[in-house]
């Protein structure tokens, strides 16, 4: 077993995103595993709404093909999201639509971002339900790009209370989540390269 890269990464950019804490809470929850930890923030990565258009005209953008290398070149990722209308927010499902493009950019044709990769998913939602609806699509669409996604996941219902000042998931039960996501995550991307 070698020790796995894990990627983070936040399907929100709002300033004080209650998932981009729950992606901090995860984070801390990985320093203490080994692995090495990269962290990005999709505000590094702006991508257009996808129109065939567009690509056809232009071509996939270097951005697309960026976000896809920082995939490829990682074991596993952990991604948060926020619910939107019970699925996944426009800003994620554009930036994974656009990274499954990147075969037809000169820089993307190696590229393989998802598939095979350990993912593992999380939700914080301000509401009783902790975007559980949103973590079944996410999962689904994972799955289908080929991703090995972890049956254990993380949700934290009430998420504006949720978390302490250092990003700290306050209710045992979901830390009990996170841990034992974080812990599935870690020991299947280590097991890839054997
Ligand atoms: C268009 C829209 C739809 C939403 N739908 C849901 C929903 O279905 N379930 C839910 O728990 N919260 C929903 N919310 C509330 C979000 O969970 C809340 O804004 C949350 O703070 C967003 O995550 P963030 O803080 O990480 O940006 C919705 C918010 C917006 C803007």
């Amino acid at each position: 077993m070698s020790t796995p890269k894990i990627l983070l990464m936040s399907g929100s950019i709002r300033s004080g995103s209650i998932n981009t804490r729950l992606l901090a809470s995860i984070m801390g929850e990985l320093s203490r595993m080994d692995c090495e930890v990269t962290r990005i923030s999709l505000e590094d990565y702006a991508l257009p709404i996808y129109n065939g258009d567009d690509e056809g005209r232009e071509g996939v953008p270097d951005n697309a093909v960026k976000l896809a290398g920082q995939f490829h070149g990682h074991d596993g990722f952990f991604m948060t999201s926020p619910e939107y209308n019970g699925s996944l927010p426009p800003l994620l499902k554009n930036a994974i639509d656009w990274t499954t493009r990147v075969g037809s950019h000169p820089d993307g044709k190696e590229l393989v971002p998802f598939r095979g990769k350990a993912g593992a998913i999380g939700c914080a939602s301000p509401g009783a339900q902790g975007g559980v609806t949103m973590l079944y699509h996410l999962r689904d669409v994972l799955m289908r790009l080929g991703v090995l996604i972890m049956p254990e996941q993380v949700s934290v219902p009430f998420a504006m209370e949720g978390f302490d000042e250092m990003d700290r998931i306050k209710d045992d039960r979901a830390r009990g989540f996170l841990e034992a996501t974080c812990q599935a995550l870690v020991e299947r991307a280590s097991r890839l390269g054997d």
